[in-house]
């Protein structure tokens, strides 16, 4: 079985679902208002764990009624958390999300998540050493973040950096992760590009000769645009009725992760079915795929690869 030990933030999903985004300044009556378990590292965990992976996860709960119902939910999924620690002084991180015609804008609130630090994810050595793929994200401390690429490139296991929500990193980071999986606003903030609409191939093609290791840059429905050595890869998306794109990104790099042994090109069409399927429900959790479903999508669809 595939091991996977994912190193990232576990929050509540505050979650309101409106006819549209309101203004600055401005009230809106709201459709339904739902808590649903989340967190970028924790969505991770679960997809992975639903696509058939051996998974633990490495974080912080706040001791509180939403880390107690979080922590269930990911032990229902059988997710090894023995390396999240549980705080006693400190609530669990939420997220408010407004969902709105299947797009959603997200505002997060770290609490327990900034207590994860670079002692927890060494005190978890023996742990990534057994794992065939770490997963690491940005909604935890940013030394956290650097000891688990470090201990990663250390100990011959790849670690795949969602490098979400945005921000600039390191170039010298970039260069221990296995590869990278940002969307085209965080790529473009990672490589310290002007435009964050890259939406031509050439933007991508030209981005990539400044990238440090390989980037697989999610595009939504689009599918995937990846470059490992070479030209860069087209993969098109899947088609799928789309209620929730919440978490969409987080099903994408546990699908990577858990397939990444059979090379990227297989991984990321992989990937590509995984998230398309996993927006048809509310919430980040709820519409994560198993492994069959990805393996039906991928048999009734045909989506080659190429450059158009
Ligand atoms: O990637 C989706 C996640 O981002 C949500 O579940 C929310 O918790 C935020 O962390």
């Amino acid at each position: 079985m595939t091991r996977i030990v994912v190193v990232g933030s576990i929050n509540m999903d505050l979650v309101t679902l409106a006819p549209r985004f309101a203004g600055a300044g401005e009230t809106l009556l709201g459709e339904r208002f739902l808590t649903l378990p989340g967190g970028k590292g924790a969505n991770q965990a679960v997809a992975a764990a639903r696509l058939g992976a051996e998974v633990a996860l490495v974080g912080a709960l706040g001791n509180d009624a939403f880390g107690q119902q979080l922590r269930q939910g990911l032990l229902a999924e059988g997710i090894d958390l023995s390396h999240t620690r549980q705080l006693d002084d400190c609530a669990s991180g939420t997220a408010s999300i407004t969902v709105a015609g299947g797009e959603n804008q997200i505002v997060v609130v770290p609490a327990a998540n900034a207590r994860v630090t670079a002692t927890q994810v060494e005190r978890a050595h023996a742990l990534i050493a057994r794992a065939d793929a770490v997963l690491v994200q940005l909604e935890i401390p940013l030394p956290a973040v650097e000891a688990t690429l470090r201990l990663g490139q250390r100990l011959g296991v790849p670690v795949i950096l969602n490098p979400a929500p945005a921000q600039p990193l390191p170039p010298a980071w970039l260069r221990l992760a296995r590869c990278v999986t940002p969307n085209q606003h965080e790529l473009a903030t990672l490589l310290g590009a002007d435009r964050t609409d890259l939406t031509a191939p050439e933007d991508f093609r030209a981005l990539m000769q400044r990238a440090p290791c390989p980037v697989v840059l999610t595009r939504g429905a689009e599918g995937a645009w990846y470059r490992e050595q070479g030209a860069p890869i087209q993969q098109p998306g899947f088609r799928v009725e789309a209620v929730d794109s919440t978490g969409a990104g987080d099903t994408f790099s546990a699908a990577l992760a858990v397939f990444l042994a059979q090379g990227l090109p297989l991984a990321v069409r992989q990937a590509c079915a995984a998230a398309a399927l996993s927006v048809g429900r509310l919430g980040a959790q709820a519409g994560m795929p198993r492994q069959a479903e990805v393996a039906a999508l991928l048999a009734r669809q045909e989506t080659p690869a190429g450059w158009r």
